[in-house]
């Protein structure tokens, strides 16, 4: 990150805590990485932001200035997309159980493509294509079973994952044989995504060969996406791959798996998240309390596991500062806690750290995927706010929650008989 501990305290004192940061250059240099990297002279390519991540106005504006493509899973993750007026030939929507609503709006906005999870959905989505006398192409999400050996929760294409359908399935079968009569859903290619936060290019490389195995059924290039899911380092024990060198090796794997298997494709799709957001954002918190007990030493922090609940929910480990003593001897042994009332709202357990006393921040780094994203308003916590830090300068893109915003669809509506 590239923020010096000094804009980090003025950052602080200016939007107050807790605040989520984003670098801006950083995350504009990861995207410029994958543009410029990820191409080939055989087929076309293209790189999805994968908005789950982390999505608001904000972000979803620079993703399309930086002229990416786009991956929704949800219709609020689409309309934060038609609200930047993102060109939707560029957005791909995702998902295992879209609703009719959501594939209404999407169909009514022109969206590219659709990535189909089933069979129920293909039927669904042509009826509508078909109401609204439009065409959509369709990728489908399929589950080739590589296990990318990341956490249980974020590996998503073991045999027994919720996700897609198994190639040699009946159900992709009857997807298949759906093309044969008046479709209004087009067959692009296939999509997989093996998981979250992998750091084995061989998962890639054996999806990659799974993935070209299945297009040799049709003689015709169609598009392959391979999903996202590059690690990045929340701590010294994580190793990412550079990412120019990542797309270089995807690129070439594919162009041997191609060559050896003897397919062709028409285009290459990734869909990278936390890659371009993680190790841009960090959180900062002002520290209230400390406690000492016999066998812990807390700080106290004014955020917690409402706005990042990875920690909880993955075991997912962080590194942090004391703002502004950063090259200070970390002396001490300490556990960094949130204010909800649960116990496992802990942030980072036995981090070593110089004193730190009431009303110092706290810097949390590599925050900025899946934290605001996944933030909640338990225990009637406010979101924080988000800024953006470009060249020395800051914006703010998220405002900070208000008590009221937190009662703001509470109604007290007249009774009606059911
Ligand atoms: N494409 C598909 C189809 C996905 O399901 C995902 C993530 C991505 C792309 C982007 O993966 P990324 O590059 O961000 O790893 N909440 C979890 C992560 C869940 C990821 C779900 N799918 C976490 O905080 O670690």
């Amino acid at each position: 990150m590239s923020i010096s501990h000094q804009q980090l305290g003025k950052l602080a004192d200016k939007f107050g805590t807790p605040l989520y940061l984003y670098d801006q250059n950083a995350m504009e240099s990861k995207i410029k990485a994958y543009l410029d990297n990820f191409k080939s002279d055989l087929f076309q390519t293209g790189v999805l932001y994968a908005s789950k991540a982390f999505s608001c106005k904000g972000m979803i504006q620079l993703v399309k200035d930086m002229g990416m493509c786009l991956d929704v899973v949800s219709g609020g993750e689409l309309y934060v997309a038609q609200q930047v007026g993102f060109d939707m030939n560029k957005v791909y929507f995702h998902g295992n159980n879209k609703s009719k609503s959501e594939l209404e709006f999407a169909l009514s906005l022109d969206i590219g493509t659709v990535v189909v999870d089933n069979y129920q959905e293909l039927v669904l989505l042509d009826k509508i294509a078909k109401d609204l006398g439009k065409k959509v192409k369709v990728l489908f999400r399929l589950n080739i079973g590589v296990d990318a050996h990341t956490h249980k929760y974020i590996s998503t294409a073991l045999f027994e994952s919720k996700f897609g359908m198994m190639p040699d399935s009946q159900e992709f079968a009857d997807c298949m044989s759906y093309f044969s009569g008046d479709a209004n859903v087009v067959f692009d290619g296939i999509h997989c995504h093996i998981g979250s936060q992998v750091f084995e290019i061989n998962a890639y490389k054996l999806a990659v060969d799974k993935m070209v195995a299945i297009l040799k059924q049709w003689n015709t290039p169609l598009t392959l996406n391979i999903g996202g899911g590059f690690g990045v380092r929340y701590t010294n024990e994580d190793k990412p791959i550079d990412t120019a060198e990542l797309c270089k090796m995807l690129i070439d794997y594919v162009h041997k798996a191609l060559d050896e298997q003897k397919v062709s494709i028409n285009k290459l799709l990734i869909e990278p998240g936390r890659s371009i957001v993680g190790e841009a954002g960090s959180t900062i918190y002002t520290i209230g309390f400390t406690k000492q007990i016999p066998t812990k030493s807390f700080y106290f922090v004014d955020g917690g596991m409402t706005d990042n609940i990875r920690p909880a929910l993955y075991q997912a480990k962080y590194d942090c500062d004391v703002v502004g003593k950063q090259n200070e001897p970390k002396t001490n042994k300490v556990t960094i806690a949130g204010k909800c009332c649960e116990s496992g709202d802990l942030i980072i357990e036995d981090v070593m750290l110089p004193p730190a006393k009431s009303g110092d921040r706290i810097v949390v780094y590599t925050t900025g995927a899946y934290g605001y994203s996944m933030s909640s308003n338990y225990n009637k916590a406010t979101t924080p706010a988000v800024v953006f830090v470009k060249d020395g300068n800051a914006k703010l893109v998220v405002k900070r929650q208000t008590y009221q915003d937190l009662v703001a669809n509470d109604v007290n509506d007249d009774w009606s008989q059911l």
